[in-house]
């Protein structure tokens, strides 16, 4: 199986974790295949808070309402991609730049139900850079601080993000403790977030393996 098919049997086993009403949908690759598969089954829910512009207009284009976040309450279900994922569940995300959109709609879940094919389950997180939004102006600053926590912060170029900032991806980090990581470099001055989601994890992981997908939970 490809790498695509594999996203596309987690995209489409995730559709048993949706339930009726409004869902909070993430952004990527795989994402993309889930919103395919929530376009099969578009009148079972009433409708759909993105964490993107992309995302919202992709749902749009299957004909699903997207509502904004400050008009609903609480979301049943987050249905998201990673870029590495942990067996505790903990992420790295924002290889799309969509990291703190879809932190806010991953906090208003109640349940984040993670879909990744099998290249994303990792034994440490770090192996890829990092991703940290960034305010403009205070870059230079951010990226000082980034190095002496050890990491090799580099500027994504010709990336703004859908709030108007910049990405640092942080290189060469090895995170031992990911909830630390995240409260640590939150605390930085001029960073908005970074794509460490360990505070508040995936609460069951989607695998899709060549011999099927595998529903997992933190050890
Ligand atoms: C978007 O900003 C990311 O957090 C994605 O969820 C993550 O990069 C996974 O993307 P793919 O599904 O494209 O691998």
């Amino acid at each position: 199986m490809t790498q695509d098919e594999l996203k596309q049997a987690t995209a489409r086993a995730a559709i048993e974790h949706v339930p009726s009403g409004i869902i909070g949908v993430g952004t990527g690759s795989t994402a993309n295949f889930f919103i395919d598969e929530l376009a099969k089954i578009k009148h079972k829910i009433d409708g759909a808070v993105a964490s993107s512009e992309a995302t919202a207009q992709r749902l749009k284009g299957h004909g699903i309402e997207v509502l904004e976040l400050n008009s609903v309450g609480e979301l049943a279900v987050y249905v998201d991609g990673a870029d590495e994922i942990t067996a505790h569940m903990h992420m790295i995300k924002g290889g799309g730049g969509a990291l703190t959109r879809e932190k806010i709609v991953a906090a208003c879940s109640k349940k984040f139900v993670c879909i990744a094919d099998a290249s994303k389950l990792v034994g440490m997180l770090g192996k890829f850079p990092l991703p940290v939004e960034v305010i403009p102006m205070a870059r230079s600053y951010v990226a000082r601080q980034l190095t002496a926590l050890g990491g090799q912060p580099v500027l994504r170029q010709g990336f703004t993000t859908d709030n108007g900032n910049v990405i640092l991806d942080v290189h060469g980090l090895q995170i031992m403790n990911p909830v630390e990581l995240e409260s640590r470099i939150n605390q930085i001055i001029g960073v908005v977030t970074n794509g460490l989601f360990a505070a508040r994890p995936a609460d069951v992981l989607l695998l899709g393996a060549a011999d099927g997908v595998k529903t997992l939970t933190a050890i």
